[in-house]
């Protein structure tokens, strides 16, 4: 038995922290596949397309991210269990990122930095945490973590999901029945949905125009915007024209239509854009040896697997 490691960044790391814990076990790192026939497991980011499905043997995907759009849309991807990577180590990171950005917006950073660029010593007025509605598309794993990340700091959250959801100080709205109403009452919206058929292009103007302007935050200047699901999820240039117009006031994209994001994107530059290179959740390698180790002793016991995708729902 082989555990295959087909990564396009890191691949060398994970196979330390694998061989660390596991010495005796048989380790390939793609491209070196050797005899295809061994492999029984492997652990994946970007595989090239098609490779998984020339592993006659594969018996279980392990998948280093917790979205799985990118594999699922390989055709040939085997009809092995598929299981995403969720751990601690991501979810804190992402709690953390979507705190940071939900505070810099609150506390009106862009201005603050747009002023300092210009030396310019001003006092602006900021709305309490209380006064701010932040609405969370999406409330698995990663948007429960931010609500209870957000929740101390007395924001009134919302979100909103495909199923109805009770968390904890929570407004839940579900469905496209749900959405406006939510959208209405949401002054820093944070995007952490998977992308499907179904959320694919769904941030776009004619969503972000919905989003609240009369809300219980006059000193806000206007919405924000938080993306740190997919890219796909969004249309970038509807982000900038509904920044152009006001509709939008700022927003934190850690994701993108293309990444890298190309040079030419007017987003770069935006003065209220914050742009991070993907990196909202970047899981620690330990973490993920740990997880994928776990994994596959569990279904090798015979035990039941965490987090196996629904193919079906595509998430
Ligand atoms: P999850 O636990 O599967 O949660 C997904 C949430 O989205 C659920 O609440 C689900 O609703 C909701 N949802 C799915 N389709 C929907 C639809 N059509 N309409 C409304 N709500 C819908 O996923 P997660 O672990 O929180 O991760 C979410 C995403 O974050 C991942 O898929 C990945 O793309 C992204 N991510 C990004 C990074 C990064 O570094 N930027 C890192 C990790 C993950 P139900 O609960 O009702 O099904
Ligand atoms: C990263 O984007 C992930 O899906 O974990």
């Amino acid at each position: 038995m082989a555990l295959l490691i087909a990564c396009s960044s890191r691949a060398e790391q994970f196979a330390a922290e694998i061989r660390a814990l596991e010495p005796g076990l048989n380790l390939r790192i793609e491209p070196n596949v050797g005899q295809a026939a061994d492999i029984e497991a492997a652990l994946v980011w970007q595989p090239p397309p098609g490779l998984l499905a020339r592993l006659p043997g594969l018996r279980l995907i392990v998948s280093v991210g917790a979205g799985v759009d990118g594999l699922l849309a390989d055709p040939t991807l085997p009809k092995v269990p598929l299981v995403r990577f969720v751990d601690p180590d991501l979810t804190g990171r992402m709690a953390e990122y979507i705190t940071l950005q939900v505070l810099y917006h609150q506390r009106r950073m862009s201005e603050f930095r747009d002023l300092q660029t210009q030396r310019v010593w001003r006092y602006l007025p900021e709305p309490a945490a209380s006064d701010v509605r932040v609405g969370l598309m999406g409330l698995g794993v990663l948007g429960r973590a931010a609500a209870d990340a957000l929740r101390p700091f007395g924001y009134r959250l919302r979100g909103w999901s495909r199923t109805p959801k009770t968390v904890e100080g929570v407004v839940s709205f579900c469905g496209p029945e749900g959405l406006d109403a939510f959208l209405a009452e949401t002054d820093i919206l944070a995007v952490l949905l998977p992308l499907t058929q179904e959320t694919r292009g769904l941030v776009n103007r004619g969503l972000l125009g919905r989003l609240s302007r009369h809300g219980r935050s006059p000193l806000l200047p206007g919405p924000a915007l938080i993306n740190a699901g997919r890219g796909g999820l969004q249309v970038d240039r509807d982000i900038v024209a509904a920044l152009q117009s006001g509709e939008l006031y700022a927003a934190s994209l850690d994701v993108f239509e293309t990444e890298p994001l190309p040079a030419a994107s007017p987003l770069w530059q935006h003065p209220r854009v914050v742009v991070t290179p993907h990196n909202a959740a970047e899981s620690a390698p330990a973490a993920i040896a740990r997880y994928a180790l776990r994994q596959w002793r569990a279904y090798n016991s015979g035990a039941a697997l965490d987090h196996v995708v629904d193919r079906t729902r595509g998430y």
